[in-house]
């Protein structure tokens, strides 16, 4: 049998549907789905009814916590402006995943079992690897948006990498890991395809997502073009030292210093892409 194995879509729909079209995926009987399917990209209710439609195993990853916890008051400030709107494109989609799926000795989780919460950084995947529990030799984990294929003790650990927000400073390009099972053998192969950025783009002007939350899905955009690891938390850190997050006049002091690489304001950057494309 033949899996599709990816993470971390973020609602990058163009880059799924790239992924669906190969001839690798298409060969796969089923999709597993690591978990922050959604959240960041500007299409989360078109990947989820993708997905849906596939019958994909979607886990729930740290972003679909938040989803279904939207109301409380943490996230009522202005640095969750993004993902209030995500919540209102998902109205009646569940997103109350498992956190974990196991299968045989395979186990699935988006950052650690029983927490998606926690980032594991590369070097510390052979520790994790020690951890699992006994009769568990392979585990798939999304969370951290680095591609990883480790082996340690006869263990495996796999990280597809982010499917729509890949932070391994290629930009425009989508991996996926298809595993193939015969019999006790486990053969798991990556790969990373290119995707139509143009569409992508144009998506963040029609569905209105730039609209909502033009600071963060500025650098969502630009970190899904780019690659540039950890760009968003580079950010909201920048943001941060200015003053309060939830406070929107903050974030527009943050705007006018913070060193965009196109030496526009956003509201100057958002104009000229759409004019550029729509
Ligand atoms: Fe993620």
């Amino acid at each position: 049998m033949r899996t599709l194995v990816i993470a971390d879509i973020h609602g990058n729909f163009p880059a799924l549907e790239a992924v669906l079209a190969t001839p690798e995926a298409a060969a796969c009987q089923r999709i597993i789905s690591l978990g922050d399917q959604v959240n960041f990209g500007p299409q989360p209710r078109e990947v989820m009814a993708r997905l849906t439609a596939l019958n994909a195993i979607m886990l729930r990853g740290n972003h679909e916590e938040r989803l279904l916890q939207v109301n409380a008051p943490e996230y009522a400030g202005y640095n969750w402006v993004l993902q209030r709107w995500t919540h209102r494109q998902l109205t009646g989609v569940p997103l109350d995943h498992p956190i974990d799926y196991a299968e045989g000795r395979k186990l699935f989780t988006h950052g650690t079992p029983g927490e998606p919460f926690h980032l594991i950084e590369t070097h510390e995947v052979p520790a994790q690897l020690e951890q699992l529990p006994a009769g568990v030799t392979h585990l798939f984990s999304g969370h951290n948006h680095f591609p990883w294929l480790v082996e340690h003790r006869g263990r495996t650990a796999c990280n597809p990498g982010s499917l729509g927000m890949l932070e391994d400073g290629t930009g425009g390009s989508a991996p996926f890991v298809v595993m193939e099972e015969e019999g006790d053998r486990i053969n798991l192969t990556r790969h990373k395809i290119p995707y139509d950025t143009a569409a992508l783009k144009r998506a963040f002007i029609t569905t209105g997502c730039a609209a909502a939350a033009p600071q963060m899905a500025r650098i969502v955009l630009h970190t899904m073009l780019t690659g540039e690891y950890q760009a968003t938390l580079k950010m909201v850190r920048f943001i941060a030292s200015l003053g309060d997050l939830g406070n929107e006049a903050v974030w527009q002091k943050a705007d006018a210093l913070y060193p965009w690489r196109e030496r526009l304001s956003t509201a100057e950057y958002w104009k000229n892409l759409e004019e550029e494309l729509l």
